[in-house]
């Protein structure tokens, strides 16, 4: 297929077009690298430095690249920040999405994958997550990815859009020939922080909340190696139906609190990680993690990592040979 991959510079995009390539597709990036890497886009996949706001581009590249689908990255993506900047959030992720979906349409592009996220949950009233409890999210940045899961629906309905919301939970780890992985400006992210005092470029690492309703006291989370997400993008594309909205849940459905992260990462790199227990986040829920029984039983999807273990190690393989990220490729 020719694939449009938008933020296809970026951590997840990154590794979605190397597995794109790998399988035979010919990929298409278009990335304004506001946070995304050139080195770590795919040599075998052509690339456009251009912004989904630049009207003129996104139609013209629409138009020439006579694509089957388009996987659709580009977005802001720190939960914080959206607090505090929440018009910056509606204008990347929805008012840029919608302007993106009305040259598909104009252009007759029908297969649509989108990374949305477990933040459309909000706070759960149980976990395991399925996909059928409320979507109540609890901040703009999941206000900005329910929105679009809406607008999917209703142009499936209306012009025949076959689109996929995947909702990620704990994005993690690195391809596992450590040459690709994540280098975010700045680190918001536990596993990357962890790993930074690892390499000696933090003192410590801050517990966020050590008096969670959890077993230990801390946050649990569902941790999601790359490799597993970029899979699930290929059978989302695959499957990919007009006129149908889908939506699924990629998680591995296993929880792992922060001091089980740190724990993992003390043995992965045999370092001490000091680790200092520090007040909640603002806005961390206590607990998620999947319930990926439909995405397993619709399209085939299992996870290979899940267990923490490996997916510290393939994201260690990445920051010890990147100890600067992708800033040592230029
Ligand atoms: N944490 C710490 N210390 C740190 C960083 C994080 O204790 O220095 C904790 C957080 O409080 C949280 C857990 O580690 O409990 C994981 O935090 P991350 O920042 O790595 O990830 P989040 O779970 O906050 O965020 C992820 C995605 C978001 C998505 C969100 C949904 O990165 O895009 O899940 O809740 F919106």
């Amino acid at each position: 297929m020719n694939v449009l991959v938008t933020g296809g510079a970026g951590y997840v995009g990154s590794h979605c077009v190397r597995h794109l390539c790998d399988a035979a597709h010919d990929v298409v990036v278009l990335d304004n690298l506001c946070a995304g890497h050139r080195a770590a886009v795919d040599q075998r996949a052509r690339f456009i430095e251009g912004d989904l706001a630049n009207r003129t581009l996104v139609r013209s590249t629409l138009t020439d690249g006579a694509f089957d689908g388009i996987m659709h990255f580009a977005a802001h993506l720190d939960v914080g920040e959206s607090v505090s900047q929440p018009l910056k959030y509606y204008e990347n992720n929805v008012i840029n999405t919608v302007r993106l979906l009305q040259e598909m349409e104009r252009a007759d592009i029908r297969r649509f994958v989108f990374s949305s996220t477990c933040a459309t949950y909000g706070v759960p009233a149980s976990v395991p997550i399925t996909e059928d409890i409320p979507q109540s999210p609890i901040n703009p940045y999941g206000h900005t990815k329910l929105a679009m899961e809406w607008a999917m629906r209703d142009c499936a309905e209306a012009w025949g859009l076959g689109a996929c919301a995947l909702r990620y939970f704990n994005a993690s780890g690195a391809a596992e020939d450590g040459t690709i992985g994540e280098d975010h400006h700045p680190e918001p992210h536990l596993i990357p922080i962890v790993l930074q005092v690892a390499l000696g470029q933090r003192e410590n690492v801050k517990i966020f909340g050590v008096d969670y309703p959890t077993p230990d006291g801390t946050a649990v989370r569902d941790y999601i190696h790359m490799d597993d997400l970029a899979r699930a993008h290929l059978l989302a594309l695959d499957s990919q139906e007009p006129g149908t909205f889908r939506y699924y849940n990629v998680g591995t459905g296993t929880g792992t609190s922060v001091k089980e992260v740190i724990d993992a990462a003390r043995r992965v790199t045999g370092h001490e990680i000091p680790a200092i227990p520090s007040p909640r986040r603002p806005g961390d829920p206590p607990e998620l993690y999947a319930d990926p029984t439909k995405i397993m039983t619709e399209l085939g999807w299992k996870p290979k990592f899940t267990n923490i273990e490996p997916v510290i190690a393939s994201a260690w393989k990445w920051h010890q040979a990147h100890p600067n990220g992708f800033a040592d490729e230029s």
